[in-house]
């Protein structure tokens, strides 16, 4: 039985990760360590919170006396825990770092002191920069050169967890994935926003021209490659994890129109974010061919069964929109834990 914590439990790709090894995983225990920012909501585990092997505690990884106060032994560390919106980056990069650098780092010394056996650090394709349209993909020797505050952060804490492995022998892993898709996702960014916005006849803000390309992955698989990075992959490398399914904005946009049977007559193409980068795409053939990985989504069936699931699951998403979700862990825990 191995002791997984698990940081950033209760975001988006956390809880798709700790509902699926719940799921598929016997011989594990979990800790899910999340402060819950805005971005954190228990209502994504209700499904699991009553497992004997999954416990939650309340923390913020910038807090090295918090972190070290956990008393379980840790066997391994998955750490998704991250500001990851790049827009609320290009406002305030300073929580982005606070979380994103120190956080990162305050983990791997607290990894370091407790002998964790594996530690993966879950980063993001949007390290490698920019691609123009005929560029080949990043690969793992692509060299860094982030341009959002957002991924500027991320590429800080990939160096810190590389430092971690030459200068003190942690046994690091990386994995660096593109745009995720699914349930649960936070109605800010582009798939669940448009989702929302369109269920509810809102405008679909387009920035600029809509021309940028995203490469999307199904939150599934992903969760799939970064436990095979944690059970297979080689300390110290870096593992690119891509969806092979890369799309231009505007259409990802007009297909979940389609699907929930509009026009085009609410999408606004508005303003473009700042430093956009144009284009994402991601060589996985490290991965594929070194731990065997594969994806079981393609893109429009996945696409599909998210437009599908947002239609089921309004009442989470509409209580996210009006931020009443905020409430549920005082609701759920507060009295339990004796703490608020
Ligand atoms: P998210 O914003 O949905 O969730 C982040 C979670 O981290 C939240 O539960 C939040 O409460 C928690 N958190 C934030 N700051 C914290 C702190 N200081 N201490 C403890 N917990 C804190 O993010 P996500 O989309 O699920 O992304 C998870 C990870 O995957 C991030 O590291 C991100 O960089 C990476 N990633 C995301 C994508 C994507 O498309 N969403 C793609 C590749 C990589
Ligand atoms: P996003 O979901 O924020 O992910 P990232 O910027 O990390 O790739 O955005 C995906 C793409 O969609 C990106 O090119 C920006 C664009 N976008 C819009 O056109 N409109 C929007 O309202 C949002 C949130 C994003």
């Amino acid at each position: 039985m191995s002791t997984i914590l698990v940081t950033g439990g209760a975001g988006f790709i956390g809880s798709n990760y700790v509902r699926l090894l719940l799921r598929q995983q016997s011989a594990v225990r979990l800790l899910n360590v999340d402060s819950l920012t805005y971005a954190g909501n228990l209502e994504n585990l209700t499904e699991v919170e009553s497992d004997p092997r999954y416990s939650f505690v309340k923390a913020d990884i910038t807090d090295a006396a918090a972190v070290e106060s956990i008393q379980e032994p840790i066997d391994e560390i998955v750490h998704f825990a991250a500001e990851s919106h790049v827009d609320r980056s290009i406002e305030d990069a300073a929580t982005f770092l606070r979380t994103n650098v120190l956080g990162t780092q305050v983990l791997l010394d607290f990894a370091r002191r407790r002998g964790v056996k594996r530690f993966v650090h879950v980063s993001t394709d949007e390290v490698y920069g920019s691609l123009g349209p005929s560029d080949p993909a990043f690969s793992e020797t692509t060299p860094i050169a982030p341009n959002s505050p957002y991924a500027s952060s991320k590429a800080a804490s990939d160096l810190l967890v590389r430092a971690a492995f030459h200068t003190h022998g942690m046994p690091v892993l990386i994995t660096r994935c593109s745009n995720n898709y699914g349930p649960y996702q936070f109605p800010e960014k582009l798939i669940p926003l448009m989702i929302a916005n369109a269920m509810e006849g809102k405008p679909l803000p387009v920035y600029g021209d809509g021309l940028n390309v995203r490469d999307w992955i199904q939150v599934e698989d992903h969760c799939r490659a970064v436990d095979l990075v944690r059970m297979t992959g080689r300390v110290g490398e870096v593992y690119n994890v891509g969806g092979r399914s890369e799309r231009p904005n505007i259409e990802v946009v007009r297909t979940i129109l389609r699907t929930l049977g509009h026009g085009d007559e609410l999408i606004r193409y508005v303003k473009d974010r700042l430093g956009h980068d144009r284009r994402y795409a991601i060589d996985d053939r490290k991965i594929r061919n070194e731990l065997g990985f594969t994806t079981l989504h393609n893109f429009e069936e996945g696409l599909a069964a998210t437009v599908a699931w947002y239609g089921q699951n309004r009442a989470w998403w509409e209580r996210v929109r009006s931020g009443d979700y905020r409430g549920y862990y005082e609701r759920m825990y507060g009295s339990r834990l004796g703490n608020s």
